[in-house]
């Protein structure tokens, strides 16, 4: 990141204002203890788009230790969230920042590989009407994956779903890294970069690609 960047981030960081104590409380803790967890601004475009859909049923990929599930659930008093985390040293937090809050019984922790829970949720829900689908989904767990991720949450979404993925510029790495983190990070690259020529390629798809945060994809079904 340049430095012009950090100032940036820094700039808009200091004007996020948090849904409410506890949230900011646990922005601070998970950001000092290098916990994964959604950009203040990246919060800032979710909290637009879910305020303007007002979805019921949220789907999120990668939990974390439940930052972003407890920002829906506050955020949408009457959603219900389905997380699914597979590290079990982030699931024994989550678990316990859900079970110390009201919000936490809204919220369904799956635990495993997203790419497994997502088929035994397609199963659950295959003679489900559209209200018992998800009309927001989050993707946000491992970049490789998001072309599997987005194909089997499709099945499971309503014609009307949003759904973002996190973290698309890969903190500016899909265009330019340097030498040491274009040697950790190729796998990444290369995937996010197949995943947003793929979604280029979809006709029946409307996508946004947002430089907000760490890059934002969101993307619509045309229903045409
Ligand atoms: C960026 S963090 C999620 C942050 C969280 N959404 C938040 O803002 O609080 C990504 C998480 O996805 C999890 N993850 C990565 N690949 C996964 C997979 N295939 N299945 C389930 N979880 C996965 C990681 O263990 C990690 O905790």
């Amino acid at each position: 990141m340049s430095v012009r960047d950090m100032a940036l981030k820094e700039f808009v960081d200091r004007h996020h204002k948090a849904l409410d104590d506890d949230l900011a409380e646990l922005r601070r803790s998970n950001e000092s203890e290098s916990v994964p967890l959604i950009l203040a601004e990246t919060e800032e475009i979710l909290s637009l788009l879910t305020g303007l859909t007002k979805p019921k049923k949220i789907l999120e990929l990668g939990t974390a230790h439940g930052y972003s599930a407890l920002f829906f659930a506050k955020k949408l008093p009457e959603a219900r969230i389905t997380t699914i985390e597979r590290n079990p040293a982030m699931i024994v937090y989550a678990e316990a920042e859900f079970a110390n809050r009201k919000e936490g019984e809204r919220i369904d922790l799956r635990i495993g590989d997203a790419g497994e829970i997502l088929s035994g949720l397609a199963d659950e829900l295959k003679d489900a009407c559209e209200s018992e689908k998800y009309d927001f989904v989050f993707i946000d767990a491992a970049k490789s994956h998001y072309k599997e991720f987005l194909e089997q949450a499709e099945k499971i979404c309503t014609k009307d779903a949003l759904i973002v993925c996190d973290n698309i510029l890969l903190k500016g790495w899909i265009i330019e890294a340097d030498g040491d983190a274009a040697k950790r990070h190729r796998t990444s690259i290369k995937y996010m970069k197949q995943f947003l020529d793929y979604l280029v390629e979809r006709d029946d798809l409307d996508v946004s690609i947002l430089t907000g945060g760490d890059g934002l994809a969101v993307i619509r079904f045309k229903n045409e």
